[in-house]
């Protein structure tokens, strides 16, 4: 059974057991979405007529009185007639939305590439439409567990996807999976692309100085970012920082060398917060966030980026606005660290 959702002058088919979150996605119609799990409230609206299921909704992220208002978190709601939404703080359709779909990869490498960190190169039957800086979802093999990774590639590199992983003690997708038994040559069904995590189009992109921050695998959307970035205006200044506990934590050293070699206005700067740097190394002690403090004055005008655990994102976000960069400059990926 499917129901009709009406939003503006679009009308949508959502399946009984589908979100409405999914269903927008998949026909190709945006709707602002960041973590997919109920947890951050990007994908907030408002039913303005007919019934919905919450579903598994959080009263953390949707309360008690937001229900009783008519609010609904689109990526945990289904239908249960057919409705009229709107969503909140944007039009939808506003910007180019690229579908979400459900493709099956082949997996060409899982190398190990840093201290519990492996890239897994994925390859498409057919490419994949998507932002960079966006995710995609894998799931866990004879399970329903679906983790979430960003795509380090940009746009054109849609055919082979590039994802970090970082081993979790315990962790059923990659203690249990990705580090012991993906080998190359498995077939992994992938869902994607998901998130708000990314540039504005070209046409509306300011050209103005960035600051990207990452944590641990929190680079790989960065990397994609930063090299959209630059490919658009070769002369833009972009400031990126990694932060990793030890040297040996480090990866994507040549890429980056590469970019700086290339752009003049390019920084990348690694920085230790649980090593002290060798002698004469280009490595920083401490965290990135405050190294932004000491190497921007201000940041009027900038836009942030921030990947990694949420301790780094909030210090990040005080750092930004520390610096007088506009809040509504500041992004932050949302999704929860995959286990
Ligand atoms: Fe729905 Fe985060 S709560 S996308």
């Amino acid at each position: 059974m499917a129901f009709t959702a009406t939003v503006g002058n679009q009308q949508v088919s959502c399946g009984e057991d589908q979100s409405m979150l999914d269903a927008f996605l998949r026909a190709g119609v945006w709707m602002p979405n960041s973590c997919n799990q109920g947890t951050c409230g990007t994908c907030k609206l408002r039913v303005v007529d007919g019934d919905v299921d919450h579903g598994d909704s959080p009263a953390d992220t949707l309360t008690a009185e937001e229900r009783e208002a008519g609010l609904a978190l689109a990526c945990q709601a289904r239908l249960r007639s057919d409705s009229v939404v709107e969503t909140l703080g944007g039009a939808v359709g506003g910007g180019i939305t690229h579908p979400l779909r459900d493709l099956t990869a082949t997996v060409l490498s899982n190398d190990e590439i840093a201290r519990d960190t492996r890239r897994l190169l994925l390859e498409l039957p057919e490419p994949l439409a998507f932002h960079p800086g966006q995710y995609v979802e894998l799931t866990v093999p004879g399970t329903q567990l679906r983790r979430q990774y960003s795509l380090a590639n940009t746009a054109d590199e849609d055919k082979v996807l590039e994802l970090h992983v970082r081993s979790v003690s315990g962790g059923a997708a990659t203690e249990r999976w990705i580090f012991t038994s993906m080998a190359v040559g498995d077939q992994i069904p992938v869902t994607g692309p998901l998130g708000d995590f990314f540039l504005p189009a070209e046409d509306s992109d300011d050209g103005g100085p960035m600051v990207l921050i990452g944590g641990g695998t929190g680079l790989a959307p960065l990397i994609g970012l930063a090299r959209t970035a630059l490919s658009r205006d070769p002369g833009r200044r972009v400031l990126l920082y990694h932060g990793v506990r030890g040297v040996d934590d480090l990866y994507n050293l040549d890429q980056m060398a590469e970019l700086t070699k290339v752009y003049p206005a390019f920084t990348f700067v690694p920085v230790l917060s649980h090593e002290a740097p060798a002698a004469e190394s280009v490595h920083r002690e401490g965290f990135p966030t405050d190294h932004f403090i000491e190497d921007v004055d201000s940041a009027r005008g900038w836009s942030g980026w921030l990947c990694g655990p949420p301790p780094m994102v909030e210090a990040g976000v005080r750092a930004f606005k520390r610096r007088r960069m506009a809040p509504r400059m500041i992004h932050r990926e949302k999704f929860t660290p995959a286990t």
